[in-house]
């Protein structure tokens, strides 16, 4: 059975705050903390059922969505892991180390970078700077950043992670409502 596209209450009065913060005509430029919300709300990814609800609500065309979506790399277009671990490989972060630690990783949970373990814990992906260069190399997961990382702290993460079974995968619907 399919699963029905439709923001909770709560979550569908922050979108109608976000676009009454634009000009009449340009609700578009609400589509990005849009597709944020979208993605907390269905479980971390963006299918085109859910762009295109999106699309509905914004009244654009869903290319307009699917364009914004598949440029940005904070946007998953396939199913993610309850943790989502987001290595950082530009300048900074590489001459730290940060390919080391992607191949650690991949090693660790035997998968490759933009691969979900089949348990379904933890998906490897690689992006581009977080812009916390200054403490390098440097992995999001979820709305939490861990910076200076080592092979070791790696593996303590990973475990911390593992025996939480939190979700992690985005932001917390609770710091956007602060901005609004
Ligand atoms: Fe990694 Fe900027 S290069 S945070």
């Amino acid at each position: 059975m399919s699963k029905e596209i439709k923001f909770t209450d709560d979550t569908m009065a922050l979108v109608q705050r976000m676009i009454k913060r634009y000009p009449e005509g340009k609700q578009k430029s609400a589509l990005i903390p849009v597709l944020h919300l979208a993605q907390m709300e269905f479980d971390g990814w963006l299918d085109a059922p859910v762009m295109d609800y999106v699309a509905l609500i914004l009244n654009i065309k869903p290319i307009e969505v699917y364009e914004v979506a598949s440029f940005y790399s904070m946007f998953n277009l396939k199913p993610v892991g309850k943790c989502l671990i987001e290595v950082c490989r530009t300048g900074p972060c590489w001459l730290l180390g940060a390919e080391d630690l992607v191949r650690h990783i991949e090693k660790k949970l035997n998968i490759k970078d933009g691969e979900t373990t089949p348990d379904g814990m933890f998906t490897l992906k690689t992006v581009e700077c977080l812009a916390a260069c200054g403490t390098a190399p440097v992995i999001q997961v979820g709305e939490t950043y861990h910076e200076n990382m080592s092979t070791e702290s790696v593996d303590t993460m990973l475990n911390d992670y593992k025996s939480s079974g939190e979700r992690k995968t985005h932001f917390d619907k609770k710091h956007i409502k602060t901005q609004l």
